[in-house]
């Protein structure tokens, strides 16, 4: 059986690298894991109290966007797991897959921040550079 990890941050890429994911999955009758990462805030001019507000505004719309994900996905007939870590997310990535033993990362090309000029964003590009497992990155 596959295990696929799909990286999601909320964005359209990664919708279409959930939907790409999902598709594999079920040709390959394999898992499927979703995994979100909220990043660390280096905001370090802000006071701990605003940082901490906008962690948890940042968590709790990783968790709606995740429990979105889960229900949209539960009449399929694929195991489907929602995971939420913290940190960066292209180390967090790298570390889930090793750990879950994955064989394969779907991301998407562009995340919510990046310009469109770039080639690929900071994170898909760190996961391809780094991954020991393949990876597929959607366009
Ligand atoms: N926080 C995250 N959690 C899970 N997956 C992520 C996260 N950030 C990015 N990804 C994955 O990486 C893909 C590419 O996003 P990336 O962040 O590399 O591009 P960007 O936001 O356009 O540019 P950058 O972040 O470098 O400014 C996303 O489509 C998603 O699959
Ligand atoms: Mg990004």
């Amino acid at each position: 059986m596959q295990k696929i990890l799909v990286a999601h941050d909320g964005s359209k890429s990664s919708d279409k690298a959930l939907k790409k994911a999902l598709e594999l999955s079920l040709s390959f009758n394999g898992s499927l894991t979703v995994l979100a990462v909220v990043p660390e805030l280096y905001l370090t001019e802000l006071p701990d109290a605003d940082r901490n507000r906008i962690f948890e505004s940042l968590s709790d719309e990783t968790r709606d966007a995740m429990e979105k994900i889960r229900k949209s996905l539960s009449g399929k007939s694929v195991d489907v797991k929602t995971l939420i870590r913290q940190g960066d997310p292209a180390e967090k990535i790298l570390e889930t897959a090793q750990k879950m033993k994955v064989d394969l990362i779907v991301t998407g090309s562009h995340g919510r921040h990046g310009a469109k000029k770039f080639l690929l964003g900071s994170v898909s590009s760190k996961v391809v550079d780094y991954s020991k497992c393949s990876v597929l990155v959607v366009k």
